[in-house]
């Protein structure tokens, strides 16, 4: 157990955690030390150089949004425990769709969980989960909580009918059938010799290089049926631009594959 105190924490985050948390810690006037991407041995070593008797918090995501990679939360909530930090995980592409009956990647292995209700469980707003004694302090401490409007009825219906659904068998087997999905896309675009980076889940960057060719490639993939959203700088580094796929339960295999021909016909058109 990690107790709060009033000497400055030290918030330690995966350098590709999504622009929100790094907005979280500007919010509250905190200076981020960044730890490289998946490195938990780097974590490790950052940790054990903070110095002082604020807490150590460590902020980062399940599934990482503009690679589809998953952290390691096995070892990440050992060195966590080993080292006193105070694990925070952002399982907004999680929720629902992985872990199981949907709860996630972190369950059992975090402090805290936040994700959002606006992904898979197709409502909108987001929640956290951590300790009761942790939750009752930032209802009571958290000004962007305290200083905006509850959800309304009609979303929290919502949020509350989908996860009522999570836990069902059918639900399994749509899970299991977007992974299916993915690793068909991903399978086919390897296969074309172009690149899916570290991708393990529903969501499959093809990374193409060059701002142009990313957005030359999406306009192409529009003009046949299909929104695979340009990733440019500053969301990704310079020379990593990207389309961003994201596969859902609604897809067809016939439209992955004419997807994957889609994107072949475009990178053949670019100059
Ligand atoms: C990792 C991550 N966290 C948080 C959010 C924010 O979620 P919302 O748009 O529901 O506020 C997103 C949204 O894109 C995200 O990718």
């Amino acid at each position: 157990s990690v107790a709060v105190t009033g000497a400055p924490p030290t918030v330690l985050v995966d350098k590709l955690i999504h622009a929100s948390l790094y907005h979280g810690c500007a919010a509250a006037g905190v200076r981020p030390v960044r730890f490289r991407h998946n490195d938990v041995s780097h974590l490790e070593a950052l940790l054990h150089k903070v110095e002082g008797a604020g807490l150590k918090i460590v902020l980062t995501e399940s599934v990482f949004s503009m690679d589809g990679d998953r952290a390691d939360m096995v070892a990440l909530a050992a060195v966590c425990r080993a080292n006193g930090a105070f694990l925070c995980v952002d399982e907004a592409h999680a929720t629902g769709i992985l872990g199981e009956d949907g709860k996630g990647l972190a369950d059992g292995q975090a402090d805290l969980v936040m994700g959002t209700f606006s992904k898979a469980l197709g409502g909108m707003g987001a929640f956290v989960a951590s300790s009761s004694a942790v939750c009752r302090w930032l209802e009571n401490s958290g000004s962007g909580y305290i200083y905006s409007t509850a959800p309304s009825p009609m979303v929290l219906g919502a949020v509350e009918a989908a996860l009522d659904l999570l836990p069902r068998p059918e639900m399994e087997r749509v899970r299991v059938r977007v992974a299916d999905l993915a690793e068909r896309f991903r399978r086919h675009m390897q296969a074309g010799g172009l690149d899916t980076g570290p991708s393990s889940t529903q969501i499959v960057p093809v990374v193409v290089g060059r701002e142009e060719t990313a957005l030359a490639l999406s306009r192409s993939v529009e003009a046949a049926g299909f929104l695979a959203i340009a990733i440019r700088p500053p969301t990704v580094p310079p020379g990593a631009c990207r389309l961003r796929v994201v596969l859902h339960a609604q897809h067809t295999v016939e439209q992955v594959d004419a997807l994957a021909e889609a994107i072949f016909s475009g990178v053949r058109d670019i100059p």
